[in-house]
């Protein structure tokens, strides 16, 4: 079982040095034998060497205290080596771990990606899909895209019932939601192309979490409560609950099925999945709930290597994900168009700002419902979009002191879910990994597969409505996102890694649905323009706007009053509240090279470790 890490409070520590890192650092699986010395697991950045000699002492005072449940304090991690910052501090230390073994980052996200599967139900997965953003030590980058695609019996009109109508239900939360699943293949053409690792060793850290159990954090606790609670699917309740009951805060939460899961993947690779028990299960599954996806769908899942996206930003390279995903055309453009502004004169967050940002936003997420979808069904002019005269013409009707009005004409936007995760990693040798995946919604689709215990997405909900089912409450029916058989839907799934001059600055990207555009752009704007460190550019309030609806909305406490007055009287409609994204990112200390893991203090069970 394992433990929740103490609390060091009152420190002003921040990171790790190597001569701490070894005083500190316990391996995962003396943790597992120790749970008692489970703080150790805190990679602490120490000042001074009479810092570190207090710290030491401190942390084996508490090592003799019996574990004792926690809030996880968020807090940013220094290390000369590797880092990893995701959503799940265990699964950040799984991967640090890889990392210690001689794995680099690819096989680091690779095993932190399983991890999250077991301890972070809500989007971690095996079940769905995602991208993921790597730039190796040489400045070269690729792009590995393990997004779903869609069952061979998929179309256009399939939410529609005999009468023609347009179903929510089945679009969002039904068996033909569910896409063919790409996590698994994503994870095993990684370690094939770029991973040094066994692959069983990537794989067997989440094996023993899913085997052994975890102990449950207050937050998952009551997250799975909540879902198991309004379950109609057996199998979800029974992975989910003690046999209809709840488990309670502490408690040590295993996942048999997911478990013997995992071993058919350690064992066969992608096989293990995609063919033998496990692909029956899905389809058994699929048959039972008239979902689409059967032998033949997860046979054929391949997962696809692209070129990223690349762009520049006064003076800075930003490297990110191609279609299907919207976000690095999304978040070029937007910066192309915010290069000819003197933000920094105008203030971090000050009306004037938020202006600007917004025009940026509503052009360019006009574009990305006119345009984008996957590149492989339909022509994306992706090199015109993230062009610097694009941005020019873009720029053109930009009004500094007026909103623009956004007009729905032919498109219309359909919601997206806020739940999707996002991890960062790099190693030793500044290879670095930028890893975005999801199930979609909180917890996918919600239907656990008999017998194989894990969710599976339900991502369907992400290509348009119908052909021409554009309206006013918000479907989309434009063509070139309609589900066709091996599509794959448009995501705004946005893994990104900023450089400059040759040398990596930070790895960054976050969930949120649409917002991830705009909360990963607002992330390279805080450091390049307003000098933020990584911990203040995570940390910063956000703000988002996609066009349509046409209004800004901002974080809980994210401006003054004044200031959304003063935007109202801009013309612009403004919504304050809520929390955007889980920006889990890691920063580069230039001067000393030190990597500066920073897990997003919004999300309390988030945590970055070194090696
Ligand atoms: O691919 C997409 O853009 C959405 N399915 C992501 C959903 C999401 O971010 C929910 N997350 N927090």
């Amino acid at each position: 079982m394992h433990g929740h890490p103490q609390v060091l409070e009152g420190n002003e520590v921040t990171g790790d040095s190597a001569a701490g890192n070894l005083a500190l650092k316990a391996r995962w699986s003396d943790l597992q034998a120790h749970d008692a010395r489970q703080v150790s697991r805190f990679e602490v950045d120490m000042l001074s060497i009479r810092w570190r000699t207090i710290l030491f002492a401190f942390v084996v005072t508490l090592a003799l205290v019996p574990s004792k449940i926690s809030t996880q304090q968020v807090e940013s991690v220094r290390s000369q080596a590797g880092m990893v910052s995701s959503q799940q501090w265990i699964a950040s230390q799984v991967g640090a771990d890889v990392l210690s073994s001689g794995g680099n980052a690819v096989d680091a996200a690779i095993a932190t990606g399983f991890a999250l599967a077991v301890t972070h139900p809500t989007a971690g997965n095996i079940g769905g899909g995602g991208f993921m953003v790597i730039r190796f030590p040489n400045g070269q980058s690729t792009a590995i895209d393990f997004r779903e695609k869609a069952p061979l019996a998929s179309h256009p009109e399939m939410w529609l019932d005999e009468s023609g109508e347009y179903s929510s239900q089945v679009h969002h939360r039904s068996h033909k939601a569910v896409g063919v699943p790409g996590t698994v293949a994503g994870f095993d053409k990684a370690n094939r192309l770029y991973g040094v690792a066994a692959w069983a060793d990537l794989v067997q850290p989440a094996i023993d979490l899913a085997g052994e159990g975890f102990e449950l954090s207050e937050s998952l606790a009551g997250s799975i409560e909540r879902f198991a609670s309004r379950s109609p699917y057996e199998a979800t309740v029974s992975a989910f609950t003690k046999g209809g009951a709840p488990y309670q805060i502490g408690e040590s939460w295993s996942q048999p099925d997911l478990a013997r899961s995992l071993e058919r993947i350690r064992d066969e690779r992608r096989d293990g999945f995609y063919q033998g028990e496990t692909a029956s299960l899905i389809a058994a599954e699929m048959r039972r709930g008239e979902g689409l996806i059967t032998l033949e769908d997860l046979a054929r899942y391949q997962a696809r290597e692209r070129n990223t996206i690349q762009g520049t930003y006064r003076g800075y390279d930003i490297i990110s994900m191609p279609p299907p995903s919207s976000g690095g055309v999304a978040i070029v453009t937007m910066l192309n168009i915010l290069e000819a502004y003197d933000l920094p004169g105008m203030g971090h967050n000050s009306a004037e700002y938020i202006h600007h940002l917004a025009e940026a936003m509503r052009r360019a997420y006009r574009d990305r419902a006119q345009f984008l979808a996957d590149a492989d069904f339909s022509d994306v002019p992706v090199q015109r979009l993230t062009s610097k005269e694009h941005a020019t013409w873009l720029r053109r009707n930009i009004d500094s002191e007026r909103a623009s009005v956004s007009h729905p004409t032919d498109v219309e936007i359909v919601s997206e879910s806020p739940e999707t995760t996002h991890y960062s990693v790099v190693d030793a040798d500044g290879m670095a990994v930028s890893v975005t995946y999801t199930l979609e919604s909180g917890y996918g689709s919600g239907i656990v597969v008999p017998g194989a215990g894990f969710l599976l997405n339900n991502e369907m909900g992400d290509f348009n409505a119908g052909p021409g089912l554009t309206n006013e409450s918000g479907l989309i029916g434009t063509t070139p996102n309609l589900a066709r058989p091996q599509q794959r839907m448009l995501s705004s799934m946005s893994p990104s890694i900023v450089a400059r001059d040759g040398a990596l600055v930070a790895v960054i990207g976050t969930p949120g649905g649409r917002t991830i555009i705009n909360t990963t752009l607002q992330l390279i704007l805080n450091m390049v323009d307003f000098g933020m460190s990584i911990t203040e550019a995570v940390a910063a309030p956000r703000i988002h706007h996609q066009w349509l609806p046409d209004r800004i909305r901002v974080e809980s406490d994210g401006i003054s009053a004044q200031v959304q007055s003063q935007l109202e009287q801009m013309g612009h409609i403004v919504q304050v509240g809520g929390r955007q994204g889980s920006a889990n990112s890691i920063g580069v200390d230039l001067t000393t090279g030190e990597r500066i893991g920073a897990p997003d203090p919004r999300s309390p069970d988030s945590g970055a470790r070194g090696n």
